[in-house]
């Protein structure tokens, strides 16, 4: 199969349309058996639940090329049982987890073309997504929904990729406790985008959000989960029931233990102990594991001793590892590489 003829290593984290998507509707209290379509666009009421209730949730994640040349995804089952859970609390049905993964895999073979080369520097992205589409005025769920899955060619989710970004604490909340921190709902980020065009505006690359209850706890940023070291190569991070519960922190803490020996702690971390960690980064399906060099706390500046020209040592052995398993040049832990062709 001939690839694209792409750019590869110089994609941004844009949209770049492919050539197939999944699509699924909802009616009546059944899915229909879905069907792939070339038309990017949506048709809806005007009226639909998600233009008036922003009833919509997603889930992110990648296909790799390995260094055999097999394209695959990386726990996929996992993004299917988060979707599952966000589902539940928007009062949305759930698409089967089966038919979830079986979706991916129908999209990113048919957009094969697109799947970036290895050692291109670049993924193909891929968004599950689900949307009320029935007209909905008084507050309510939907009665219909759409499940769709698109993909698209990505680079680094942040300018510069490896390079250390600066954040800062936030004074917005990003999740209320009891809220929908923990679950993939589209209102989470519209609510995040003042916060983040700010922080732009103010120089920063990210917000680091605190717990809205006291704001004394570090919970996330708006797209990434936070990992820690310590000085003596320990690997902390945050413990909250209103951060998303993230698959690639969930796997870097196998990682850490299982592959590097490394000691880790999932616990409460206060922004008072910020100061005294040895390297800081973010980690999701979008910012991979991106170092943290510097944090700004109301104009008092916390600088990781990582500094800001290259990833902490304890960080860079946790991307190698983690990309290696991706890419497959190293050994997967059983049921984490689902290969597609
Ligand atoms: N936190 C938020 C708010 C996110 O949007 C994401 C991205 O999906 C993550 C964390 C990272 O989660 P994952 O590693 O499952 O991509
Ligand atoms: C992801 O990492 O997949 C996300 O959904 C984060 C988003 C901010 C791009």
């Amino acid at each position: 199969m001939d690839k694209k003829n792409i750019d590869w290593s110089n994609l941004g984290f844009g949209y770049v349309p492919t050539d197939k998507r999944y699509v699924s509707n909802y009616k009546d209290g059944a899915w229909d058996e879905g069907m792939m379509t070339s038309d990017a666009n949506v048709v809806i009421n005007e009226c639909a639940g998600v233009l008036q209730y922003a009833q919509t949730i997603f889930e992110g994640m990648k296909a790799y090329t390995t260094e055999e040349g097999h394209i695959v995804t990386f726990r996929p089952d996992l993004n299917a049982k988060r979707m599952v859970d966000s589902a539940k609390r928007l009062e949305m049905p759930a698409f089967p987890e089966d038919r979830f993964v079986d979706a991916v895999k129908q999209v990113v073979e048919a957009n094969a073309a697109y799947v970036p080369p290895y050692g291109s520097g670049a993924t193909l992205y891929i968004r599950p997504y689900m949307f009320g589409s029935n007209p909905v005025i008084g507050v309510k769920p939907a009665d219909e929904y759409q499940f769709r899955v698109f993909s698209t060619p990505v680079g680094p989710y942040f300018k510069g990729g490896a390079k250390p970004i600066t954040i800062r604490v936030c004074d917005f909340d990003r999740a209320a406790p009891h809220g929908t921190g923990h679950i993939k709902a589209g209102l989470n980020y519209a609510m995040s985008l003042h916060a983040i065009m700010s922080a732009h505006a103010e120089g920063y690359d990210e917000n680091m959000y605190l717990d809205a209850a006291t704001r004394t706890k570090v919970e996330e940023t708006g797209g990434a989960n936070f990992i820690f070291v310590t000085k003596d190569n320990k690997v902390v991070t945050p413990k909250s029931d209103t951060i998303l519960p993230s698959i690639t922190r969930r796997s870097l803490i196998y990682v850490a233990k299982e592959y590097l020996g490394l000691e880790v702690e999932e616990r409460e971390v206060y922004l008072d102990e910020v100061k005294d960690f040895a390297e800081c980064g973010l980690c999701g399906t979008a910012a991979v594991i991106s170092p943290v060099g510097k944090v700004v706390d109301h104009g008092r500046e916390i600088c990781l001793p990582s500094g800001m020209e290259e990833m902490g040592p304890i960080t860079k052995k946790l991307y190698d590892t983690l990309t290696g398993i991706q890419m497959g040049q190293i050994e997967a832990p059983e049921g984490w590489i689902c290969e597609i062709c």
